[in-house]
């Protein structure tokens, strides 16, 4: 199967790529550079010992995407490119919405000119919003979110969904007339897995590849990370309040080799099924804080130091995933624990304290 991967040289594309050439597939990559670098791809060769396809271009820029995709034409599209950083988007919502709206519109229009049908999105847990109750299930309703990332990824979603219904109904209606489609109209139903992410984590186990935050880490286990390699003083554990057994914040913490093994099942299920698919790639088994602090230390030989702080705006208590469709529908579920994950982190930023700089 020929792939094509938007954001591929980022954090999940670049593990993403790896378990696609693992699997037999064909990569190539679109990437801007927003948030990577072209190292993450020459990596990945090095990784794998085979040839990425790559592509310096903005995903919104429609002429360029409509000859990349020209001469690619791939089985499957999986779309990573996107802006991420939640209080990022809070303080540059117009930049965040321009970006991650754009570049799904212009792949549907592309698409939809060049009769290709395939398409995995990059969706999150945040679309549950504050007011289900873990597990979550794909079934729940999505929820409010609390920032304009989230908004994106739930606008996303509703965007290519009702794509997928629109071309299915344009199809059965030429069908019925014994009419050919035009330039804007779909030549194809479309299929489309939306998969919704936990909280990704950990590395390649070569330690090549790895998550490269720039600046200081909004997330938890780059932030752990960069403390146990001592770029960074200590962690501050944001509320120990919660009604937890700890007191801490729980979340399915998701190795990101599994999740993306869970691409490369998503991208063979988009292939052969039609219609819109929302699939959670999570553990189902969350961990605390305090925990994932503790099993960093493990992992890395030594205490990492914290205190603890106030609340974070914007955090829910708990988060995890019903785990059960992924295995259900694509055959995939996540195999390594948070040792594994730990290990793996610490390997990818011990080899690589500064990141892809060094
Ligand atoms: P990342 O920032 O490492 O990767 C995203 C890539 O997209 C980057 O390489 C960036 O340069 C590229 N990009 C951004 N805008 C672009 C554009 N207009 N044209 C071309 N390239 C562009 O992030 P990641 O962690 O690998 O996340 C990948 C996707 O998964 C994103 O859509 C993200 O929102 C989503 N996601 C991530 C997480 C997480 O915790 N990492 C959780 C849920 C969902
Ligand atoms: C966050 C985003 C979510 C996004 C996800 C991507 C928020 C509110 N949510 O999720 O939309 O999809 O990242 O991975 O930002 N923590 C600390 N100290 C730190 C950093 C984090 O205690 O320095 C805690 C947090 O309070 C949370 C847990 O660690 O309880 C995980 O945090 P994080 O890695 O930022 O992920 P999420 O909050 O789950």
């Amino acid at each position: 199967m020929k792939t094509l991967l938007t954001g591929g040289a980022g954090y999940i594309g670049s593990h993403t790529a790896v378990a696609m050439v693992d699997a037999g597939h064909d990569v190539a990559v679109v990437d801007n550079f927003a948030n990577s670098s072209a190292e993450a791809i020459a990596r990945v060769e090095k990784i794998t010992g085979k040839k990425v396809a790559l592509y310096e271009a903005d995903v919104a820029d429609k002429e360029r995407m409509m000859e990349i995709l020209k001469t690619e034409m791939p089985d499957c599209i999986i779309h990573f490119a996107g802006l991420k950083a939640v209080g990022e988007s809070v303080a540059m919502p117009v930049e965040y919405y321009r970006n991650n709206i754009d570049t799904t519109l212009t792949l549907l229009e592309c698409m939809r000119e060049l009769g290709l049908t395939n398409i995995v999105f990059s969706s999150s847990a945040t679309v549950y919003g504050e007011d289900n109750v873990p597990p979550f299930t794909e079934d729940a309703p999505k929820g409010m979110c609390t920032n304009p990332y989230g908004w994106t990824k739930w606008m996303q979603e509703q965007m290519l969904t009702d794509a997928a219904k629109a071309s299915k109904a344009e199809c059965d209606r030429l069908k019925a007339t014994g009419k050919e489609a035009g330039a804007n109209e779909w030549k194809a139903p479309l299929s489309v897995v939306l998969l919704r992410y936990f909280n990704p984590v950990g590395a390649h186990e070569s330690g090549l590849i790895g998550e490269d935050p720039q600046g200081i880490p909004n997330n938890l286990m780059p932030y752990i990370s960069q403390v146990a390699v001592g770029r960074r003083d200590h962690l501050t554990v944001f509320g120990d309040d919660y009604d937890t057994p700890d007191g801490t914040c729980r979340r399915d913490y998701i190795h990101v080799m599994d999740l993306a093994e869970g691409h490369v099942k998503a991208a063979e299920y988009a292939v052969e099924n039609k219609g819109t698919e929302v699939i959670n790639l999570g553990t189902g088994s969350p961990y605390s804080v305090l925990e994932m602090v503790e099993a960093f230390g493990r992992a890395c030989g030594h205490a990492v130091a914290y205190e603890i702080g106030a609340r974070r705006a914007g955090d829910v208590q708990d988060s995890w995933a019903d785990a059960e469709k992924a295995k259900a529908v694509l055959g995939w579920q996540a195999s390594r624990g948070i040792d594994e994950i730990c290990r793996d982190a610490w390997n990818w930023q011990s080899h690589n304290p500064q990141g892809y700089k060094k």
